[in-house]
C-alpha cells in the first residue's frame, strides 16, 4: 500500500486506516481509492476487527479527488475509468466505519467522510464541496448525501458557492457527530469505535445495514427490512449471550457468532 497505512490492531477489535499522501493534502487519486477499497474489504473479512476508523492527518482528511489526475480527461475517459465502482464497493463496507476528520474534507474528501457511518471532527476541520469553483460539481454522492444530512437550503449553498463550513457548523447542521479540539479527535474517534466494538459484531452489521436502508427506500419497505434483520439477530449466539447476560446481571461476552 503506497497511499494508505493500515493498522489492523489499532486497539482491541478496532482497525485504523490513514490516508497517506500528505504533500498533496491526501488528494484521492485512483490508486489511493483502489487501495482503500482493498483494505476495507480485507478488514470486513477479518473477525478480529469490529469497527474501523478512517483518518487523514491534522492538516487534511482529504482535499478532494486528484484534480491533476482529472484535469485533461474527457467525458468518455471518465466513463471508461469508472472510478465510482470503487466508491460503490467502499460504500458497501459492512463493519461500522468512523471518519476522523481534521483539516480539509473537501469535494471527494467530504464525500468520503459522508460515505462513512459517523464523523468525528477536530475544531480545525473544514467541510465543503468546492467542485463548482473548478467548473464541475460533486460526483461521489455530494449532492445526495449532503442534502440528506443537512437539508436542501444549506446543501444548495455549499454546492453552489463552494464555501467551507467549520466542524462546529457541521455539528450544528447534523453532518458530524461531535467536534473536539484537534489533540482529541483521534481519541474521540477511538472511544466511539471501542464502544461499538464491545457490541455483537453481527448485530452491529445488521443494524448498520438497516439504518442505511432508510436512505434508499420508503418507510413500509424499510420497516420490513428492519424486521427481517431483527429476526435474523435471533439466529446468533450473541443474542442468547446478550439477553442471558442482562438477566444474570453480568457483562456480555460477544463472539461474533
Ligand atoms: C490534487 C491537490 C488537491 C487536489 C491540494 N492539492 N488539493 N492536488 N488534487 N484536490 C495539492 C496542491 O496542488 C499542492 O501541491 C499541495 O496539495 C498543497 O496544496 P496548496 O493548495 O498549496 O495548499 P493550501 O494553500 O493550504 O490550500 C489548501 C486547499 C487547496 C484550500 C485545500 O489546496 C484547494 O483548494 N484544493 C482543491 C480543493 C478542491 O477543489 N477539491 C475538489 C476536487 S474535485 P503542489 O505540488 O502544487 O505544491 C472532487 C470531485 C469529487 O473532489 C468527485 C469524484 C470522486
Amino acid at each position: 500500500m503506497e497511499f494508505i497505512k493500515v493498522n489492523k490492531q489499532y486497539d482491541k477489535y478496532v482497525a485504523l486506516i490513514e490516508l497517506n499522501r500528505p504533500k498533496e493534502l491526501n488528494a484521492l487519486n485512483l490508486q489511493l481509492m483502489g487501495e482503500l477499497r482493498d483494505a476495507l474489504k480485507d478488514l470486513d473479512n477479518d473477525d478480529d476487527v469490529r469497527a474501523i476508523i478512517l483518518s487523514g492527518n491534522e492538516k487534511a482528511f482529504a482535499a478532494g479527488a486528484d484534480i491533476k489526475q482529472m484535469a485533461d480527461k474527457s467525458a468518455i475517459d471518465m466513463l471508461k475509468i469508472d472510478q465510482f465502482s470503487t466508491w460503490d464497493q467502499i460504500r458497501k463496507t459492512k463493519k461500522p466505519l468512523i471518519a476522523a476528520v481534521s483539516g480539509f474534507a473537501l469535494g471527494g474528501g467530504c464525500e468520503l467522510a459522508m460515505t462513512c457511518d459517523m464523523i468525528i471532527a477536530s475544531e480545525t476541520a473544514k467541510f465543503g464541496q468546492p467542485e463548482i469553483k473548478i467548473g464541475v460539481m460533486p460526483g461521489a454522492g455530494g449532492t445526495q448525501r449532503l442534502t440528506k444530512a443537512i437539508g436542501k437550503a444549506k446543501a444548495m449553498e455549499l454546492v453552489l458557492t463552494g464555501r467551507f463550513i467549520s466542524g462546529e457548523e457541521a455539528v450544528s447542521y447534523g453532518l458530524v457527530n461531535k467536534v473536539v479540539p484537534v489533540e482529541m479527535y483521534m481519541y474521540e474517534a477511538l472511544s466511539l469505535a471501542k464502544e461499538i466494538a464491545q457490541m455483537s459484531p453481527i448485530a452491529a452489521q445488521l443494524a448498520k445495514e438497516a439504518v442505511n436502508r432508510s436512505f434508499e427506500t420508503h418507510l413500509d419497505e424499510g420497516l420490513t427490512f428492519e424486521r427481517k434483520n431483527f429476526y435474523l439477530a435471533f439466529a446468533t449466539e450473541d443474542q442468547k449471550e446478550g439477553m442471558a447476560a442482562f438477566v444474570e446481571k453480568r457483562k456480555p461476552e460477544y463472539k461474533g457468532k
